[in-house]
Parts: structure tokens; C-alpha cells; sequence
């Protein structure tokens, strides 16, 4: 195992009616709150007046950023940089999904950038201490209310880039299930292929003795494809729910994958499909990473046995064989709760696969397994049709 620092200083808030915490939690912040929302779900279920409602018990003002869209866009983050300077806001309370969330810290990060906020993204300009983050979770996926990363999508360059730095963790996140329980079922099940594939990143990677790790990204796995039936039958299990939650932000909140290589080759090959497709982003992965696994299995085989034998229970001698049918399984286990895996299936064809390929590699070959080049990930793009 690789030597490591881990220090994540999110405080988490769980558990069922936690909402109620928000308006203390944020006190501790300041005065002037910018809520960052999306497109009106959190009006729907009736958490939008609720978290007002905490807020001014409390006396604090609110300003607000609505209308974030999933593949979150600049132009709404440099709108929000703005309002954050003419009303001089103290805390960016996002109450979302990552859109959301990520919207609120490329917020926070263009703030304190003297340039256009995209610099930080495109040419990877340093990003500085900044105001705080608070977060009030309502979909369990990206794990971004528990780490430093964020992803936004330029719609004129068809581009979507991640940036990641230690000033953008949020402070808080209040992690509900309760607001978890009205996502639609499509939406649920791609949040779940995201949380899945942030094991897959951490686990396929050619650290072999990260024993404790890869035992505990083995656990998540498990338990997310035991529950996901669950919320299949009914979607309002809570306890299922609160089960996915939090399988969803220890899947990306650092601890399964310190002292590990990593890979991340298929979540910027997926950035480059919904760049460019606008597709939401479970949905790419579960569709790229089968044919990654099939790319690379070659090079880790033990590591493919392992997912087949402590993950799906498939027996067998041969590691190399076991692997493939745990890929194969895989895929049965997307198609059966109606996730496609195929390019075709959601309306692309190979029109752009080289600008795909082109845009995935733009900083240099990506991942770890194996360093793919443009030509190996227009072949993987080819795979996937
Ligand atoms: O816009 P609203 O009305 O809020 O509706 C959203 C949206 O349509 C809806 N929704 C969310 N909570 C709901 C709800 N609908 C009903 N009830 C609720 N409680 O769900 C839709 C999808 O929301 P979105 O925030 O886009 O989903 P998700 O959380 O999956 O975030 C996806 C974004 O995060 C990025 C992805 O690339 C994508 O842009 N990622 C961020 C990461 C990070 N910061 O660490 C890592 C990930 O790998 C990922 O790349
Ligand atoms: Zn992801």
C-alpha cells in the first residue's frame, strides 16, 4: 500500500429528519445565504419551504440561485460568482443533487480566481481559500457532499471538466434519507451505477495489498446490489434508502481509496459523451465501464477473480475466465434493472467517437490500469456501441 494523508473535514449531519439542523448549522457560517437549487424538484417535495423556513427561525437572509441543471453549466456558476459579490454572501448553501453541489463549489473556487472562473477547469489554474460550503443532500450518487471535487460543463466548447482542491469540501452536509425518496426511479438507478463505478475506480487498480480498502469497496458493492431491488419494489423503502445514502458517500469520500493507484479512466471518458450528449452521467458509465473492464482485465486478472468470487459469489479455478464472467454479470445485473449499456440503445451512434476520444485524452493519456491513449479509448468508445 502507498503512503497516505487523509484528512476529509466534512461534518456529516445523518439520518432521518436531520433537516431540521440547517438553520443552526448554517448559523455557525455568517448572515447571508445564497441557496443554490436545481430546477424545482426541492420545491415539489416541499424542502425548499421547509429549509427557508429554518433559515429565517434563525435570522439569517437568503438569496438564491435557481435553475441548475444536471451536466451543470459555467455560465450559471459565473452568474452566481456575481450575485455572491454584489450581496457579499458568507455561506453557499447548496440543496441538491450534485449539480447542485458542484454548481456551489465552482462558485466558491471562481471567487477567489481573478480570471473567468473556466480557467480554473480548462488550464488548471490554482484555486484559493474561499467561503464556505453547506449542503443539504437530496440524491444519493456523486459523494461531492463529502469530498473536494467538481465537475461543469461549458455548452460552447463542449466540454465537461472536473477541478478537486482541499478549500472546496462543503463544511456540512445534512444527508436525509427522507429527501432522498422522491428521485424517479431512472434517476435513483443512475445515481446508483455512479456510486458502483466510484468502487470500480478505487477497487480495478494494480495496488494489490490495500487489503482493508479493497475488503471494504468489496462491502459497498455487495450491499448497493442487494439493496438496489429494494427501491426497485418500493421506492419509498426508507431504510433502503438511508442504506444506498450512505453506501453513496463512502464510495467517493476518500477512505476506500487512499493508498491506492486508482484509475478514473472511464469517468472522463463518460465526461466526454455527456459533454458532448447531454446524457445524464450514470447512465454513460454503465455503459462504458463494462467495456473498460473488458480493456483492461487482462492486466489486473486476480483483481477481476476477486469482484466474481467476493462480489457476485461466481466459483471457478480459473482467474482469468472467473473475471470475465463477473464483467458479463455485471452487465445482466444493469440490463435487469433496466440501465442500457450500449451506446446504440440511447441514440448515439460512431458520428463522434473521435471527438469523444479527442476530448477524453486532451490533458494526456488517462487512468492507470492501463494509460490509455486517444486510439485505445476510441477503440473502448467502439466497443460500446
Ligand atoms: O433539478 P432538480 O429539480 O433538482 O431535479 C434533479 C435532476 O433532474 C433530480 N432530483 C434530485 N434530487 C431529487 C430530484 N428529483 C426528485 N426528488 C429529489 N429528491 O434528479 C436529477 C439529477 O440531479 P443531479 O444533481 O444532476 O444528479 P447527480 O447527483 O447524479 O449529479 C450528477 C452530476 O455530478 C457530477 C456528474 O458528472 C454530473 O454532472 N459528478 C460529480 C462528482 C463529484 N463532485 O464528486 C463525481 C461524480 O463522478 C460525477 O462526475
Ligand atoms: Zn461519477
Amino acid at each position: 500500500m502507498r503512503n497516505f494523508v487523509f484528512h476529509n473535514p466534512t461534518k456529516i449531519i445523518f439520518g432521518v429528519d436531520t433537516t431540521e439542523e440547517v438553520g443552526k448549522e448554517s448559523k455557525n457560517y455568517g448572515k447571508r445565504i445564497l441557496l443554490v437549487i436545481g430546477q424545482g424538484s426541492v420545491k415539489k417535495i416541499g424542502l425548499y419551504d421547509r429549509v427557508v423556513k429554518l433559515l429565517k427561525e434563525e435570522g439569517l437572509e437568503i438569496f438564491e440561485l435557481e435553475g441548475v441543471k444536471p451536466n451543470p453549466r459555467v455560465d450559471l456558476v459565473r452568474k452566481g460568482i456575481n450575485m455572491v459579490r454584489e450581496n457579499n454572501i458568507d455561506l453557499l448553501l447548496a440543496v441538491g443533487g450534485g449539480s447542485v453541489i458542484d454548481t456551489a463549489k465552482a462558485i466558491a473556487a471562481g471567487l477567489t480566481y481573478e480570471g473567468d472562473v473556466w480557467d480554473l477547469f480548462k488550464y488548471r489554474k490554482p484555486i484559493k481559500p474561499t467561503i464556505p460550503i453547506g449542503v443539504v443532500l437530496t440524491l444519493a450518487a456523486t459523494g461531492s457532499e463529502m469530498n473536494g471535487n467538481a465537475v461543469i460543463s461549458n455548452l460552447e466548447t463542449q466540454e465537461k471538466l472536473a477541478i478537486s482542491s482541499p478549500y472546496i469540501y462543503p463544511k456540512f452536509s445534512i444527508l436525509d434519507p427522507k429527501n432522498t425518496a422522491s428521485v424517479p426511479l431512472n434517476h435513483t438507478l443512475y445515481g446508483i451505477v455512479d456510486i458502483l463505478s466510484h468502487v470500480f475506480e478505487q477497487y480495478f487498480d494494480r495496488v494489490d495489498d490495500a487489503i482493508l480498502q479493497d475488503r471494504f469497496a468489496e462491502a459497498i458493492m455487495k450491499t448497493v446490489i442487494e439493496t438496489t431491488p429494494k427501491i426497485i419494489k418500493n421506492p419509498e423503502d426508507l431504510n433502503a434508502r438511508t442504506t444506498i445514502l450512505w453506501c453513496g458517500t463512502n464510495a467517493l469520500n476518500g477512505i476506500i481509496g487512499v493508498g491506492k493507484e486508482q484509475d478514473w479512466a472511464t469517468h472522463a471518458i463518460e465526461h466526454a459523451i455527456s459533454a458532448i450528449y447531454d446524457i445524464p452521467h450514470g447512465l454513460g458509465l454503465a455503459i462504458v465501464f463494462p467495456h473498460w473492464m473488458k480493456y483492461v482485465s487482462d492486466v489486473i486478472p486476480h483483481k477481476f477473480a476477486n469482484f466474481a468470487r467476493n462480489v457476485w459469489g461466481i466459483t471457478g479455478d480459473d482467474d482469468f475466465e472467473v473475471g470475465l464472467k463477473s464483467i458479463e454479470r455485471l452487465i445482466d445485473f444493469y440490463e435487469s434493472i433496466g440501465v442500457p449499456t450500449k451506446l446504440s440503445k440511447v441514440g448515439i451512434n460512431d458520428e463522434k467517437l473521435e471527438e469523444m476520444a479527442e476530448k477524453a485524452t486532451q490533458f494526456g493519456p488517462i487512468g492507470n490500469t492501463k494509460k490509455l491513449a486517444k486510439e485505445d479509448v476510441y477503440k473502448i468508445l467502439q466497443m460500446c456501441l
